[in-house]
């Protein structure tokens, strides 16, 4: 359920965008109703066996906007209604955002985590998670529960694997299909022959070792103060 990034969800979440004085304006109550219903109809003729997500416009990051506190409540309420996990965005209802973080490695995973311990609900987030150690980073420290890609993916369809390899994957082809795998392999030659140059993880490093100082060390300091 798509309701980040401007879409009709979004704009019945944002003050900025809402401006109906019935039941679906004014409070966070009345603003998530359309969210509620649309997950309910959804419910109701999804698979159990499969998640039921939402990605959710959580903060506007201006003050007469959507503000993540009622994020955290709104995903409460969504939970009720049988969300299965919330995937944390920005609102994009307005060009005039203060201080926004474009810049910053991470800068949604603390607000994701936030509504991971708070709502008790799993979570993922993409924004500037590229880097590999940092996307194994938010995982293995329970931050996050699942790390989503936009541009790294546009830049390298193949980034699960790459990442795969640098962070020491003794055999990152493996986790491609078996057809792609024989020919990166076995056919006359590979790995810098085909571009992939040798990296001092590969074969067995330590994928706990971060290799990527000044791109890991603002992850959750910078988060914090942001989401402070
Ligand atoms: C070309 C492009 C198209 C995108 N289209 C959408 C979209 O339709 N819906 C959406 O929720 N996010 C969209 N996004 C945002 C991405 O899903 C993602 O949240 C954003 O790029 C930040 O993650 P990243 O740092 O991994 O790129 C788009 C991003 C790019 C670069």
């Amino acid at each position: 359920m798509h309701y980040a990034h401007g879409y009709l969800g979004a704009s019945f979440f944002s003050p900025l965008a809402n401006q109906r004085t019935d039941q679906y304006g004014g409070s966070v109550d009345n603003r998530v109703r359309f969210h509620l219903e649309a997950l309910d109809a959804v419910r109701a003729v999804w698979p159990e066996k499969y998640p039921l997500t939402m990605r959710l416009g959580s903060d506007d990051l201006h003050p007469a906007g959507t503000q993540f506190e009622d994020s955290i409540h709104a995903i409460g309420k969504m939970k009720e209604h049988g969300l299965d996990l919330a995937d944390l965005s920005l609102g994009f209802n307005t060009d005039d955002m203060v201080d926004p973080p474009f810049n910053d490695v991470g800068f949604m995973v603390q607000r994701a985590h936030r509504v991971r311990s708070e709502v008790g609900i799993p979570v993922d987030t993409s924004w500037n998670l590229g880097v590999p150690q940092n996307a194994d980073r938010v995982i293995r420290e329970e931050l996050i529960d699942l790390v989503m890609l936009g541009r790294p993916a546009l830049a390298n369809p193949h980034w699960p694997i790459w990442a795969a390899r640098e962070l020491g994957h003794a055999s990152p082809f493996s986790l491609v299909q078996q057809d792609w795998r024989w020919w990166l392999e076995n056919f006359r030659g590979h790995g810098p022959s085909i571009g992939w140059p040798e990296v001092a993880a590969a074969g067995g490093g330590d994928a706990d070792a971060p290799t990527h100082d000044s791109a890991n060390e603002p992850l959750h300091a910078e988060a914090a103060r942001r989401s402070a």
